[in-house]
């Protein structure tokens, strides 16, 4: 895609005009947390939902990404969104509306917007798209509405929309913890890959902003879990420093399986994870002790996601491609930023 890339290293803030003739089109990755996102801080005003309770450590992934198109509708009387040509309603709609009301506030303008979204994140990866759909959103349209062409702004606008979105605004190693995500190292820092093993490609019994909010009110692992947080971001820092897998796996599982604990903790309990799960994370443990370095984690959901050398990528999804109740793999690699454009009046 042609455009402005946004990297996030350096380059000064720049206003731009609103788009009022065509229309803005953005396309976000979608991301993978290392050191998890799993709890809220106390919203006072809207501008303040999804800040983080804990803070986060991703990899933004290549070529699993949302494409959206913004444009201003001044004949409608509320937003439209499009999601593969079919209409929005309802929460999903309203989510939509929390991040453009912010942009409408900031650029001071009170037209409703029309927003056609593809999610090019195929449904049977079973992989979040909320993400990657938040963060084209939150370009798309902060560019459309004039706003500073600012990635921290557009981040915590993002983040609005869904929290893990905030990490999707930049490529590579992202750190989240505060109102806006920041880059830690490009993606091309190194050389590894994440390969996902589809467990269940079904949408999740209990979405992930419920999940919290249950774990935080109900469950007694919730304060440790908080509280440990930032020590397990400090040894993955660390480890991605030194670009030292084997550490960084350690502490990536730490975070995964101290975010499920808590989970599980809640009541009623949340379990996530099916028959397969299991099998997948003894078999990365299996070809770890076999020598091939590399990690599990597991979102939401009961899919597995190994962390591992781009060489053994390969390998490593045949080997779980062949675990029962495996139904599909994918190798992805670390992915750039979200990239955003001007389209002509009459494109979508
Ligand atoms: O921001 P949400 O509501 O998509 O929550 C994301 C929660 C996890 O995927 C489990 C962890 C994370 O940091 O992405």
């Amino acid at each position: 895609m042609s455009g402005d890339q946004i990297d996030g290293y350096g380059g000064p803030a720049a206003q731009g005009d609103l788009v009022l003739d065509g229309a803005v089109r953005a396309r976000a990755n979608i991301n993978v947390a290392l050191i998890k996102y799993w709890g809220k801080a106390s919203a006072k005003a809207p501008e303040d939902a999804n800040l983080p309770a804990v803070p986060s450590l991703s990899l933004t992934l290549d070529g699993l990404y949302t494409e959206t198109t913004v444009r201003f509708a001044p004949d409608l009387e509320q937003d439209r969104c499009t999601l593969g040509g079919a209409p929005l309603t309802g929460e999903a709609l309203a989510r939509v509306s929390r991040v453009l009301d912010v942009v409408r506030r900031r650029a001071g303008v009170a037209s409703a917007f029309d927003v056609r979204s593809f999610n090019h994140v195929p449904t049977a990866a079973g992989l979040a798209s909320s993400a990657s759909s938040m963060a084209a959103l939150a370009a798309a349209a902060s560019r459309c509405a004039g706003l500073p062409d600012d990635p921290a702004a557009m981040s915590a606008l993002a983040r609005i929309g869904s929290g893990s979105a905030s990490r999707s605004i930049f490529g590579g190693w992202v750190v989240w913890d505060g109102p806006a995500a920041r880059p830690v190292y490009p993606a091309g820092y190194w050389d590894l890959a994440v390969v996902v093993a589809v467990v269940d490609a079904g949408r999740k019994k209990i979405g992930s902003r419920a999940a919290m909010n249950r774990t935080a009110r109900t469950s007694p692992l919730y304060g440790p879990w908080v509280e440990q947080a930032r020590g397990t971001l400090e040894a993955a820092l660390e480890a991605l420093e030194a670009r030292d897998l084997g550490a960084l796996c350690q502490a990536m599982e730490l975070s995964t399986m101290r975010m499920h604990a808590s989970a599980m903790a809640s009541s009623p309990p949340i379990l996530y994870w099916q028959a397969p799960t299991l099998a997948v994370l003894r078999e990365v443990e299996r070809m770890r002790e076999g020598g091939v370095p590399c990690g599990y984690t597991m979102d939401a959901g009961p899919n597995v996601k190994i962390l591992c050398d781009v060489a053994s990528a390969h390998a490593i999804a045949a080997r779980v491609g062949a675990t029962a109740g495996v139904r599909e793999t994918y190798v992805t690699t670390p992915g750039g930023g979200v990239s955003v454009e001007l389209v002509t009046q009459g494109a979508s």
